[in-house]
């Protein structure tokens, strides 16, 4: 079997060129400011405060450029610590980091089992890389040990649903190719991918397309010889037995059922999320914000942010505000995609006054003043567009731009 080093070294993922810094920065899921302080500090945090970050499996870097770049135009103090098994991955991830000019960063080579002794850490960034690992809690357990008091972590795992025709594939390969080079397992899979026929799961399945992407998408998806995925259940039981609770998802939507089923039932929380994810049958990852959990004289999770409260300040994500607004005016579709969730949002035109003035930098009592609103009226909008676009992750509340610069707020995601 390729060891998850070997194979990181021979196909550093996801490919990234650092030449590609000068063109675009990568915004994603988890890990941008905006959206942490929005799942884990309710939207309040206090950003003149250092912020120590810790990117545990960084990979080529698309989390601590998006960290140490968006925490950099912000103004925030910060030290960001990167640690990965790979050197080709990371010498990719420093590469980029040079490439903007970027400071407060450190590289470490090894693994993230060894957390602890790194320090303690206000954020930890997880993606991808806890489903890798031979003994998946025991690398829970390790980030659990390195969160400082009234931290959180943003991870990314594998789900099975949405992932359907990847794990024999990767089994028949594993078995097919054990002894081969890197280079010599990939050229030889994508001879037997060329042969597998139309109605495999694979084939079918339109959510996988990492394989087509790039050599390294390729042997990321359907080489990987450590490579586990993990239901909502049996997340969210990992998170229990390893010191931690789920904060939010950054799409709860995804797994309210009663959007499926139209009523919510009388199950359980975790029953009636374990039921929307068979339902929707295409989660590909789970994407979440965990932070410790609760002890007797801890507090419990810190419950997501609310844009109706007046100081709060609101982002649209994944959305331009104006193109928003003026599609609401006109009564045309949202110009928005939902992860390829079909969902329709509905928002009354005189929302649009609102959304249009949505600038990273506004509170929503700011916001609502300069609309012409009353108290009243705007409350009871901003309640409408709250619960349209937050379960979506659309809507987020943070004060990282507070009194900051258009630029800054400029990408906030
Ligand atoms: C799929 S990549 C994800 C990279 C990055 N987090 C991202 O989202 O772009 C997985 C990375 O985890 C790293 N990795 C796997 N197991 C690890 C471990 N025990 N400690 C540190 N890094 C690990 C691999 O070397 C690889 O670079």
């Amino acid at each position: 079997m390729v060891s998850v080093t070997e194979h990181y070294d021979a196909y550093p993922y996801p490919e990234r060129d650092p030449a590609d810094e000068a063109k675009r920065l990568v915004i994603g899921s988890p890990s941008h400011p905006v959206e942490m302080d929005h799942h884990l500090w309710a939207g309040r945090r206090d950003w003149s405060r250092p912020l120590r970050v810790l990117v545990a499996g960084g990979g080529t870097g698309d989390g601590v450029v998006q960290l140490a770049q968006t925490l950099a135009s912000a103004g925030v103090p910060h030290e960001i610590t990167y640690i990965d098994l790979s050197h080709r991955a990371r010498a990719i991830a420093e590469a980029r980091i040079e490439a903007r000019g970027l400071n407060g960063v450190r590289f470490e080579t090894g693994s993230l089992l060894d957390a602890p002794d790194l320090g303690t850490f206000d954020y930890i960034d997880c993606c991808g890389v806890l489903h890798h690992l031979p003994d998946s809690p025991a690398g829970f357990r390790a980030l659990r040990a390195a969160l400082a008091p009234g931290g959180g972590a943003g991870i990314m795992v594998y789900a099975p649903y949405g992932r359907s025709g990847v794990y024999p594939l990767q089994d028949a390969f594993g078995t097919l190719l054990e002894g081969l080079a890197p280079e010599e397992r990939l050229a030889a899979a994508r001879a037997m991918l060329e042969r597998v026929p139309e109605g495999h799961p694979f084939r079918t399945n339109p959510h996988l397309v990492d394989n087509a992407a790039s050599d390294a998408g390729f042997y990321d998806l359907l080489l990987h010889g450590q490579d586990r995925s993990y239901t909502v259940t049996e997340l969210c039981e990992t998170l229990d037995e390893t010191g931690w609770q789920l904060a939010s998802f950054t799409m709860p939507a995804l797994y309210d059922l009663s959007r499926l089923t139209g009523h919510g039932g009388d199950l359980p929380e975790r029953a009636r999320m374990a039921a929307a994810e068979k339902l929707r049958g295409t989660i590909k990852t789970h994407v979440a914000y965990i932070v410790a959990a609760a002890e007797d004289d801890a507090p419990s999770a810190p419950g997501t942010a609310s844009c109706r409260q007046g100081a709060s300040v609101p982002h649209l994500r994944g959305a331009d505000p104006r193109a928003l607004a003026k599609a609401l005016q006109a009564g045309k579709p949202l110009p928005i995609t939902l992860a390829g969730a079909a969902a329709r949002l509905s928002l009354p035109k005189a929302a649009a006054a609102l959304i249009a003035r949505i600038d990273g930098r506004s509170s929503v009592a700011e916001i609502t003043r300069a609309s012409g609103l009353d108290p009243v009226a705007g409350a009871s909008l901003w309640a409408r567009i709250e619960d349209q676009l937050a379960p979506w992750g659309l809507l987020l509340c943070s004060g990282l731009y507070r009194g900051r610069g258009a630029a800054a707020a400029a990408g906030a995601g």
